[in-house]
């Protein structure tokens, strides 16, 4: 084994799984660190996934018609017309993502800070991660002028890059790259001759439905492969269901066999009853449409509820225009932290919170930020209540920061903050 790639648990899915060790040990914790959104599934979905439950066959390794047919539809609406041929279902988008980099080889630009599991997932398929820094507001998307000049000193030292991932909108700022930084990536995505991986699993969570997602899809069709699912969206993470959209071209198709040849050896085919059940969630009817919007409204409300705290205590925090994130940056509270708390990074920060006050968030490190700033991110996702009855409630309330488990969680949170920055001792 000493030459096996090394991995490591996924972070978030660690910091989770610690959590959940606590609670079940009585103490009262709050999850503010994996991205599960803790909300029920919509009753019109499971009667789908219940009806096909006979269905038995493994079915086509890309996905069954009907669900590659929903998704280009579902893509269609939004702008990228979309051929089912070039759509490929699989159990997550997560394992479509790591199978397209097997699909892709080569290196792997990932921007930093981004999602826990891109440089992960390079490493693992033997592959070596191009960090590139993002420009500040322009989250999960590279600056194009330093991807250029990482990708031509890579090449120069003999270093084989061939793709670039993207998250749009962003994990783990919660930003949306502005349409001319994509414009810019995509342009300097084709003079370089690099795949685009636009992991756009976010897309249908920008608060301001009036500003959607620029994808680089639109500007370099015949290089970008989207990716996309229902966990975010309709809260079903466990159901294990994401699809990708392949370039329409020459290449695009060579990609697509190959991903495609990739499935059939490590998941044969999506679980077959979760595809029918996808396959009317991507044909968007109104109950799905309706529950997509009362939950972007939830995440906004109680993101902008967090935000203010934060920045309260004194963090610096840009606009966070989507998902269920934040990215706090304590860096202005340096000298305080480390006189009072002896806190001087990110893994100080992460143990303060969770030790002291059950809050459980996420090193910046973990995001692939080199050194260990001060730094956290914080998901909003897990605290719209306990059970599917407080969770149901959370998105019908016309103000979900009235709701006392909601309150209660904030003010949790708030008096860790305080406690923190010096502003109020600990909870007895
Ligand atoms: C940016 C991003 N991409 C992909 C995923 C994976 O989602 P799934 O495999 O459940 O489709 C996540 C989950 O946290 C994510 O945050």
């Amino acid at each position: 084994m000493s030459d096996a790639p090394s991995v490591s648990m996924s972070a978030t899915l660690a910091a989770d799984e610690a959590l959940d060790t606590r609670r079940r040990a009585g103490e009262q914790v709050l999850a503010m660190a994996g991205g599960e959104i803790g909300l029920p599934v919509l009753p019109a979905l499971r009667r789908r996934l219940a009806a096909a439950a006979d269905e038995n066959a493994y079915g086509p390794v890309s996905g069954s018609r009907a669900l590659r047919a929903a998704a280009a539809g579902y893509w269609g609406r939004r702008g990228l017309a979309t051929d089912p041929g070039l759509v490929v279902a699989g159990p997550g988008s997560k394992p479509l993502l790591f199978a397209l980099l097997l699909a892709i080889g080569g290196d792997v630009v990932v921007p930093v800070p981004s999602w826990v599991s891109y440089a992960a997932q390079a490493r693992l398929a033997g592959a070596r991660p191009v960090p590139v820094p993002i420009a500040a507001g322009r989250g999960g998307v590279p600056d194009p002028e330093l991807l250029r000049a990482a990708v031509t000193a890579a090449r120069s030292a003999g270093r084989d890059p061939r793709c670039v991932v993207v998250t749009l909108p962003d994990n783990p700022t919660g930003a949306v790259a502005p349409p001319d930084t994509v414009r810019r990536l995509a342009a300097v995505a084709r003079e370089l001759d690099l795949v685009v991986v636009s992991d756009e699993i976010y897309c249908d969570l920008v608060y301001d439905t009036s500003l959607p997602v620029e994808s680089p899809a639109r500007h370099a069709p015949e290089r970008t492969v989207v990716t996309t699912g229902l966990t975010k969206n309709l809260a079903v993470g466990g159901w294990r269901t994401g699809v990708a959209r392949l370039p329409d071209s020459g290449p695009g198709r060579l990609l697509h066999g190959r991903l495609v040849s990739v499935a059939s050896q490590i998941w044969s085919s999506p679980p077959a009853p979760v595809q029918a059940a996808a396959a009317y969630a991507f044909g968007e009817p109104p109950e799905i449409t309706e529950r997509v919007a009362a939950s972007r409204r939830l995440h906004e409300s109680v993101v902008r509820a967090v935000a203010g705290r934060l920045t309260d205590a004194g963090a610096l925090l840009g606009p966070v225009r989507a998902t269920c994130y934040l990215y706090p940056d304590f860096e202005p509270l340096r000298d305080r932290l480390a006189r009072i708390h002896d806190v001087h990074g990110g893994a100080d920060l992460v143990r303060f919170l969770v030790e002291r006050h059950g809050v459980g968030v996420l090193p910046a490190s973990a995001f692939g930020e080199p050194g260990d700033p001060l730094r956290i991110r914080v998901a909003t996702s897990r605290l719209y209540g306990e059970d599917d009855e407080r969770r149901t409630a959370a998105l019908m309330a016309p103000d979900p920061l009235e709701l006392p488990w909601i309150h209660r969680n904030l003010e949790q949170f708030g008096a860790a903050l305080a406690d923190l920055t010096g502003a109020r001792t600990a909870r007895p």
